[in-house]
């Protein structure tokens, strides 16, 4: 397959990606992008994970006033999505929930939560497991000049040496940059 280049992410995940898809946001903010996924997409399922607390200086996620109301805006947003069971929300590091999220049952995983190394291969390869044959990852954030240190690069680099019939499929190139890769399960 050849390599799809896209200007921005959401004309990469519209080409690549599935209508009717499930999937997963690693790292959901105020759910600006998962919104654009679920009318885009028209997406069955989509899981959203995060802690919503805050970052300290000394790297503890804390809770924090502004957090919580960003959470209680995501309840708000996805109101009619989470009665209807199309939007599920997973408030907890992505190391705690993903336990919730079966296995082969996603089309996509979006990675956008922790942008260190460490942090960014750990979901990858931890939420890897829960994608159906043939889904897509996607790495938020690819570029060196968004990323601190390189984290999510080098992490992308290490988890296709782990998963060397993973192959990369997509990247846009807009100043953050996103990757996509196709998992060979
Ligand atoms: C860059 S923002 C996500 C932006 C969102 N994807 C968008 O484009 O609209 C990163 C989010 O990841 C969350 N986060 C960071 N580390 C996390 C972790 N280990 N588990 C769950 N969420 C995490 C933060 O709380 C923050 O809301």
């Amino acid at each position: 397959m050849n390599m799809i280049e896209q200007p921005t992410r959401e004309l990469l995940e519209l080409q690549l990606l599935p209508q009717n898809s499930s999937g997963v946001e690693i790292g959901v903010l105020r759910g600006t992008h998962a919104r654009w996924m679920i009318e885009n997409l028209h997406t069955s399922t989509v899981y959203l994970v995060d802690h919503w607390k805050s970052y300290f200086r000394d790297g503890v996620p804390r809770e924090s006033r502004k957090r919580e109301a960003q959470y209680a805006g995501i309840l708000n947003r996805f109101a009619a999505e989470i009665v209807s069971g199309a939007v599920i929300v997973l408030r907890g590091s992505s190391s705690e929930v993903h336990t919730k999220i079966p296995d082969g049952s996603l089309n996509w995983v979006y990675v956008d939560g922790l942008h260190t190394y460490e942090g960014c291969l750990y979901d990858m390869e931890t939420y890897r497991p829960k994608l159906l044959s043939g889904g897509h990852m996607l790495v938020h954030d690819y570029n060196a000049k968004t990323s601190p240190a390189n984290g999510t690069k080098r992490a992308v680099a290490e988890y296709l040496h782990n998963h060397p019939k993973d192959i990369v499929v997509g990247n846009s190139m807009e100043y953050s940059g996103e990757i996509a890769i196709r998992c060979s399960l």
